[in-house]
């Protein structure tokens, strides 16, 4: 993902590519890092500290050498940066949160640079950060703009810092039944096509399983609260926000099956034997460019992890082209329902005629990850 051209990350670094601004010799943070030729440009090996929560692009960032860290690591740090540099969120809580948390990772003098597609909420980004801070300029350029404070010496709002800060804090949501957050998939509502598949889940499905595109959980818990054979599950899921609720809302369900839980890129291949899979795979990047072959290729995993007559069950919408891909990869393939525009599909691995199956290919992870702790 992170090899497309990124017209927000480029953008962020125009005042310094421009000479607008001058790219410091102290420590700089990226908040919601992307891996991108801007960042090898200006700065120097072991200057730059990436925070990144959305497993592919944290691998990217990681492959290129840079320093990924985690929020719980960055405030056990008492590092303060000269430049805090911020890709916001379009979930407008979320990013204001995260403005919160850049202000307080400035050092004294230091700037806080932001940038967002014009789609993707730049105006409301540009206000929010003036009403915290001020502003010290902006740019614009490929349909981008980018917005920074002065130097920091305190004269932010900190009232509202501390209240912003918490803005996309945890919280019970639909009466208490799930812990959800602003800016992850749907976090205050259960997904019509995911409750699609719930409606039609058979209460049969048993053994070990798997949730790919896990979110905070909801089809887990549906799997687990509804079929009494099923004894192990794997969530998988890219978002280790959402991965770190869905551990609190299975913790919270005190059902005996075995879980696991991996903030994993599906894309790059899962590790497991499963007796069945359930799945509402995404179908765009986080940034919400279409990519129907996240979904496609999701569906290969699953055919790939799955034992011989084992069953996939994948919510969709309607459009989407995975009827090639869903007939190569398995043995029986049927619209279960459809509905809204979603269609449910049941899919069932072939039974093994003898042949080399390929191996599903699997990510090497041996750095031990908060989202990763059992
Ligand atoms: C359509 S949502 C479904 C969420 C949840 N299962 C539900 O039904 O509400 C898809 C999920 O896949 C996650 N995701 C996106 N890309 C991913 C990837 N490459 N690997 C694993 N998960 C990914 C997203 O963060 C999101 O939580």
């Amino acid at each position: 993902m992170a090899a497309q051209h990124d017209a927000p990350l480029e953008t962020l670094f125009l005042p310094f590519a421009s000479g607008v601004l001058s790219w410091p010799a102290g420590p700089v943070l990226f908040l919601r890092a992307r891996d991108g030729a801007p960042l090898r440009e200006h700065a120097q090996p072991g200057q730059l500290v990436c925070e990144q929560s959305f497993r592919p692009f944290a691998d990217a960032l990681e492959a290129s050498g840079w320093t990924v860290r985690d929020e719980q690591q960055l405030a056990a740090d008492p590092t303060r940066y000269a430049l805090v540099l911020v890709l916001p969120p379009r979930q407008r809580e979320e990013a204001k949160a995260l403005f919160a948390r850049a202000l307080a990772l400035a050092a004294p003098g230091g700037i806080v640079v932001a940038c967002q597609h014009n789609n993707e909420g730049a105006r409301s980004g540009e206000g929010d950060l003036q009403q915290l801070a001020g502003l010290g300029g902006k740019l614009t350029k490929n349909h981008c703009r980018s917005y920074w404070t002065a130097p920091l010496n305190g004269q932010h709002d900190a009232a509202l810092a501390q209240r912003w800060a918490t803005l996309d804090a945890p919280r019970p949501i639909l009466g208490g039944r799930f812990q959800s957050r602003p800016g992850i998939f749907a976090w205050d509502r259960i997904d019509p096509a995911s409750a699609l598949l719930v409606e039609q889940l058979p209460a049969d499905l048993a053994g070990r399983g798997a949730d790919l595109g896990a979110g905070f959980g909801y089809l887990s818990v549906e799997v687990l609260s509804r079929c009494p054979g099923v004894t192990a599950l794997d969530l998988f899921e890219a978002e280790g926000r959402a991965l770190a609720l869905a551990r609190e809302n299975l913790a919270a369900l005190g059902k005996p099956a075995l879980l696991g839980f991996h903030w994993q890129d599906v894309t790059a291949g899962i590790e497991g034997q499963y007796d069945f899979i359930v799945t509402n795979p995404p179908f765009h990047t986080p940034s919400r460019a279409d990519r129907p072959d996240i979904g496609q290729r999701f569906i290969a995993v699953a055919a790939q992890a799955l034992r011989p007559g084992g069953r996939m069950w994948l919510v969709a919408n309607r459009h989407l082209p995975y009827e090639q891909i869903l007939n190569a990869s398995f043995g029986q393939v049927r619209v279960a329902a459809e509905r809204d525009g979603f269609k449910l599909i049941e899919a069932t691995r072939m039974k093994d005629t003898g042949r080399a199956r390929e191996p599903a290919r699997v990510k090497d992870s041996p750095r031990s990850r908060n989202w990763d702790r059992a």
